[in-house]
């Protein structure tokens, strides 16, 4: 995309918008980041980009006409959270994008990129996971995400609108200063790296007696930096009146056990671990197919090795402890 640009990134003082809203920066376009900082952060929100501080309910205060798209992150996205207080989620993440898509249709802002989830895949019934295997979310949360992926289908096809649902798998690393604070933290590489800065005395690893080469669940991690780009691969690719849906992984799993020993050799820490049980609803892999993000938007990540992953993340976790 070489044109000049003005998109609204709803979310964007957290962790992946901040990430998007930069690319979108240093690509020359005009960014308004709208968040309510309810999980994000005002530092989060990069240089260049204009901060509306307020919530995705109030969105047609924002959006005018002038806009060529909105990048939709803005959501609650603790799975034990959606299970204790599944209201909250569904208020949120599905309340939230009806105001949202309601401002856009009276703007006539006829663009969106969502952030979409592998948690709407559920219990995967095979490996790697395509975007036709059947969706059943096994929590709240993913229950939120495939009803707005329905929500933005009916967008479309009623009212025109050129939608991109991005469903990312286990997104990692950090780019340009943006990397994952999450309160409570619930991914496994910055728990990990916890413990590397001595925040945690050990890792638990939630069963080793899975159906996987060393027992431990394997999961796909994709870097936040190769989901940005599929990002504005996906503002080029968006066709109105259609619903694209793309699994954004790196197609390659990484069991828990490989990225503790990732981090031991990245950080030079010892890493304690210590077996915990199972827990319900953990699949024993879970890795995307990409294969439609290749075809329909172009994209190829580029940052597909754990130790690449894990040694920005850990620059990142470094940098903030000494904050
Ligand atoms: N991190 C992952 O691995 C992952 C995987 C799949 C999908 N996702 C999705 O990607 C998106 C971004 O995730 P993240 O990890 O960056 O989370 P995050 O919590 O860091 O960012 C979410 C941002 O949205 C803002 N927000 C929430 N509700 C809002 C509202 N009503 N109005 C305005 N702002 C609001 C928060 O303040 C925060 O800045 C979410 O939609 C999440 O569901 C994330």
């Amino acid at each position: 995309m070489t044109q000049r640009g003005k998109y609204l990134v709803t979310g964007g003082a957290g962790y992946i918008g901040g990430v998007v809203a930069r690319r979108l920066v240093e690509a020359g376009h005009d960014v308004v980041v709208l968040d309510d900082l309810s999980t994000g952060f005002r530092d989060g929100v990069p240089a260049g980009a204009v901060f509306a501080e307020g919530d995705i309910r109030d969105t047609a205060r924002w959006l005018d006409p002038s806009f060529d798209g909105v990048l939709h992150f803005a959501a609650f996205s603790q799975v034990a959270e959606s299970v204790a207080d599944p209201g909250k989620y569904w208020e949120n993440n599905v309340g939230g994008t009806i105001a949202l898509l309601a401002a856009m249709r009276a703007a006539r802002v006829r663009t969106l990129v969502f952030s979409s989830s592998a948690a709407t895949y559920g219990e995967p019934v095979r490996t790697p996971v395509t975007e036709s295997d059947p969706t059943a979310p096994t929590n709240p949360y993913g229950a939120t995400k495939l009803a707005v992926d329905h929500m933005i289908g009916g967008e479309a096809r009623a009212h025109g609108l050129a939608a991109v649902c991005l469903r990312y798998f286990n997104v990692a690393g950090a780019y340009g200063g943006h990397g994952e604070r999450h309160e409570p933290e619930s991914h496994l590489i910055p728990l990990v790296l916890d413990v590397a800065l001595g925040r945690r005395e050990s890792i638990a690893v939630h069963g080793d007696d899975y159906p996987t080469p060393d027992g431990t669940c394997v999961r796909d991690y994709i870097h936040v930096a190769d989901l940005a780009e599929a990002h504005v691969l996906a503002l080029a690719a968006a066709r109105p009146g259609e619903q694209l849906i793309c699994n954004l992984g790196n197609g390659n799993g990484f069991s828990v056990r490989e990225v503790v020993a990732t981090v031991r050799k990245v950080t030079g820490h010892p890493v304690p671990e210590t077996l915990a049980p199972r827990r319900p609803g953990d699949p024993a892999v879970l890795v995307a197919s990409a294969a439609v993000a290749r075809e329909r938007l172009g994209w190829t990540p580029s940052r597909t090795g754990l130790a690449e992953i894990v040694a920005d993340a850990w620059e990142f976790a470094r940098a903030r402890a000494l904050v």
